[in-house]
């Protein structure tokens, strides 16, 4: 039996070095969490939600899946969306996408990719509604300016959900982001999409 005793290993070191830092820190994080952001992200293991903004445990309630997807039927990320938004009361969502994503790029080709090619039609799309721009540019650059536009279809995406609709219609405090990675530098960019209400909603997506 494989056990993987260095993980734990690392485990126990990583604790105690919080612990060292703040003896509490554990206790009082059982107790509950209160996160203000919710991070929908992509798989990808070298975009790490909380490393990436430099942020502790507690303070970042995370979605992830290949490509940052946000389906307007896909009960996961849904149900994520909601508990954030209504139990956890989130003040902002940041939908971040990754330059040169491995999802974007199979989502780009016309190879087979099994299974996953049903959930890379969304990219697919994302891709057509923006054909006439895509096809002037060079493969790299096409590629990462799909990345962009996977992010702000996706943070739409978001808006458009009847969970983050009726928060606005409530006067919550909820603003939704779009923000874009760099693996080659560890650098994030604000795609400036950030909207907190159904008209600013309906004034940037028009
Ligand atoms: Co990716």
């Amino acid at each position: 039996m494989k056990k993987l005793t260095h993980l734990f290993e690392r485990n126990v070191a990583w604790a105690n070095e919080i612990k060292e830092k703040d003896p509490d820190f554990f206790a009082q994080l059982s107790k509950q969490q209160a996160p203000e952001y919710l991070w929908i992200g992509c798989s990808d293991s070298r975009v790490p939600a909380n490393q990436i903004v430099a942020l502790p445990p507690g303070e970042v309630f995370v979605h992830r899946n290949i490509a940052n997807v946000v389906v307007h039927t896909d009960l996961n990320c849904l149900s994520v969306i909601q508990f954030a938004v209504d139990v956890l009361k989130v003040k902002h969502i940041v939908v971040c996408g990754h330059y040169g994503c491995g999802g974007i790029k199979a989502a780009m080709n016309n190879e087979e990719h099994g299974l996953i090619d049903n959930w890379l039609r969304h990219i697919k799309d994302v891709d057509r509604f923006h054909t006439e721009e895509l096809d002037a540019l060079e493969h790299h650059d096409r590629l990462n300016r799909l990345c962009e536009l996977n992010v702000l279809e996706q943070a739409a995406n978001v808006c458009n959900t009847s969970v983050v609709q009726n928060a606005w219609k409530n006067g919550a405090d909820l603003s939704v982001h779009a923000w874009i990675y760099s693996i080659k530098n560890g650098l994030l960019r604000d795609l400036n999409l950030s909207v907190s209400s159904c008209k600013e909603l309906e004034e940037k997506t028009a």
